[in-house]
């Protein structure tokens, strides 16, 4: 959509700025081969001691419709726009270094970097996607037999776009909703914590 297009004060890449979190997906299949490239643009992201903490658990109809349910079914209420699309993933972080069994810091901060480069090529390949961290964990962890040791990180819904005049009046008004952003001078320091009077 036109007005989801990032309004940049500074040049940045084409992808990013189209990328944006979609809820109005269309019931239409999405090709195994893209799913597979989603997964692929996830496996190259960076990762602390290149660890590459993150799984990813697919779901869908073709695969096994059973368990799409399940995952449909972990959703909270309010990412029930989400239970449409036909391709959902949860994505899974392992907390500690395979290497040394020791606490990995970076786990989630790694799980989301991957998921990241999967939300690019999601827009690449001219899929919708929208990343959730309203879920029910314990029950996703048990339903889809998330071994000790890895954490529940978020539910991802993937598909085509589909109409916004379909959703319910609450996710349909931020659909349409132009996308926001803080301002650099808040978000950015010059040398020291605070410092916003010139950043460069
Ligand atoms: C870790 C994480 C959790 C999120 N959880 C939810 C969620 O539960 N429900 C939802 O509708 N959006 C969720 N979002 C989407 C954000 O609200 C969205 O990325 C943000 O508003 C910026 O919009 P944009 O992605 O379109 O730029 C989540 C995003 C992230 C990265």
């Amino acid at each position: 959509m036109d007005n989801k297009t990032a309004k940049a004060d500074y040049t940045i890449n084409d992808l990013i700025a189209k990328r944006w979190s979609a809820r109005a997906f269309s019931d239409r299949p999405v090709e195994k081969q893209k799913v597979m490239s989603l997964l692929e643009a996830a496996r190259w992201a960076p990762s602390s001691s290149n660890e590459q903490p993150w799984r990813f658990i697919v779901f869908t109809a073709e695969n096994n419709k059973e368990m799409l349910e399940a995952a449909r079914s972990v959703l909270s209420e309010g990412n029930s726009y989400a239970r449409k699309a036909p391709v959902l993933m949860c994505a899974v972080a392992k907390r500690t270094y395979t290497h040394n069994d020791k606490d990995n810091r970076h786990y989630m901060h790694d799980v989301g970097a991957a998921t990241a480069y999967m939300f690019l090529e999601a827009y690449n390949q001219g899929l919708a996607m929208h990343v959730m961290g309203g879920f029910d964990v314990e029950k996703a962890r048990q339903s889809f037999e998330i071994p000790q040791g890895f954490e529940p990180a978020t539910m991802i819904a993937i598909g085509y776009y589909g109409n916004p005049e379909t959703l319910p009046e609450k996710p349909r008004e931020k659909e349409l909703a132009p996308r926001s952003r803080k301002p650099i001078g808040e978000l950015a320091f010059s040398g020291r914590w605070g410092s916003t009077t010139s950043i460069i």
